[in-house]
């Protein structure tokens, strides 16, 4: 493989993300409820694919020693992911050239596969090259009649749009330097966004292929809300997955339907969002109904998003749908700082001149 300078890994997407938990079979009956179905087994049982149109979540119940110690030390959490390339092989000795380590065990929840870094936090970062029509999960166990029960309990989530990490006050420049020296992740935006009390710095990094996306947040300060995941997860991690809808409305209803819990929004970011985001076409009253939050501007198109409530330990999931912008949502931070202000100026506890 020649190395392309933009693109030296060659990375396509992301594969999966896998999962491990105190009590998987709650762990499963969730991903259900989020529209997913079991699809593919491990021959020995020890690993279950769930699965929604490209989203593969895999939950480690075995006992090697990567998804024990993440048992242990976080309970329910991520204890891996998966990057596409075109060449798992070649990836991998590129990466480790480019200063990513191996991985210490030989055993991950692909069985013995060789193609294995050491991600945040000590989670396993896997470079796949089978997906798709030739699928990573071709000698596994397959669930009778998977196709058909996933196509009617989806909510239509199609693909994994981005996932972030929480990192150590400190560390932000660590993890923007891995992705970016080892596989070409350059910096999209860097916000400094500050509540009235606490503050967090996050720093979006966007691989070569588009697709990949992982905003790094690093707290500032103790109280943080960063601050408070890393002490309740016990160590850096994945924070948010977000999985893409082409019709967030009908998702989040049905998701709502069979109950899963979402962040509440304050009314009056409702009131505002004509007058922050003029012409943006969107049904106000149906996003009110729903708490979904909408972000962009005239020039880089709009996003559609909404947050669950902590799902797996302090981990929970944004479901999202992109019509032109290609950000995070960032400006929702001062949209919903100015709709709290707003709220409190008609309660009368915060006066402003006449
Ligand atoms: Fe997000």
């Amino acid at each position: 493989m020649t190395a392309n300078p933009t693109d030296p890994i060659g990375l396509d997407g992301f594969e999966f993300v896998e999962f491990v938990s105190p009590d998987p079979q709650a762990m499963k009956a969730h991903f259900e409820k989020m529209g997913f179905v079991a699809s593919h087994t491990r021959p020995d049982g020890g690993v279950v694919r769930m699965k929604q149109g490209d989203i593969s979540f895999l939950i480690n119940t075995s006992d090697e020693p990567n998804a024990v110690a993440f048992r242990e030390a976080h309970g329910p959490s991520a204890a891996g992911m998966a990057f596409r390339v075109k060449n798992a092989a070649e990836a991998y000795d590129l990466a480790v050239q480019r200063g990513a380590r191996p991985a210490e065990a030989p055993q991950n929840a692909l069985g013995d596969y060789p193609y294995v870094l050491q991600g945040i936090g000590g989670s396993l970062l896997y470079l796949v090259d089978q997906f798709g029509g030739e699928s990573l999960y071709d000698g596994w166990t397959e669930a009778p009649g998977w196709a058909e029960a996933e196509a009617k309990n989806q909510v239509g989530l199609t693909l994994l749009d981005h996932l972030t990490h929480n990192v150590r006050k400190g560390q932000m420049r660590t993890w923007s330097g891995f992705y970016g020296d080892v596989f070409g992740f350059e910096e999209q935006k860097y916000f400094d966004i500050k509540g009235k009390a606490t503050g967090l710095f996050s720093q979006a990094m966007v691989a070569p292929d588009g697709m990949i996306r992982i905003p790094l947040n690093e707290s500032q300060d103790e109280q943080s809300q960063i601050e408070e995941f890393l002490r309740r997860y016990n160590g850096e991690g994945i924070q948010h997955i977000a999985l893409h809808t082409d019709n967030i409305f009908e998702t989040v209803e049905e998701m709502k339907r069979r109950g899963i819990d979402f962040q509440d929004t304050i009314e009056t970011y409702f009131d505002l969002i004509d007058k922050r985001l003029p012409g943006h076409g969107e049904d106000v009253e149906r996003m009110r109904a729903n708490r979904i939050l909408i972000d962009g501007s005239d020039q880089d198109g709009l996003l559609l998003q909404i947050f669950t409530q902590d799902t797996f330990g302090p981990i929970f999931f944004e479901i999202i749908q992109r019509k032109g912008n290609q950000a995070f949502g960032e400006g929702n931070f001062q949209a919903l700082f100015d709709s709290i202000e707003l709220d409190q100026i008609r309660r009368g506890v915060v006066k402003v001149d006449a």
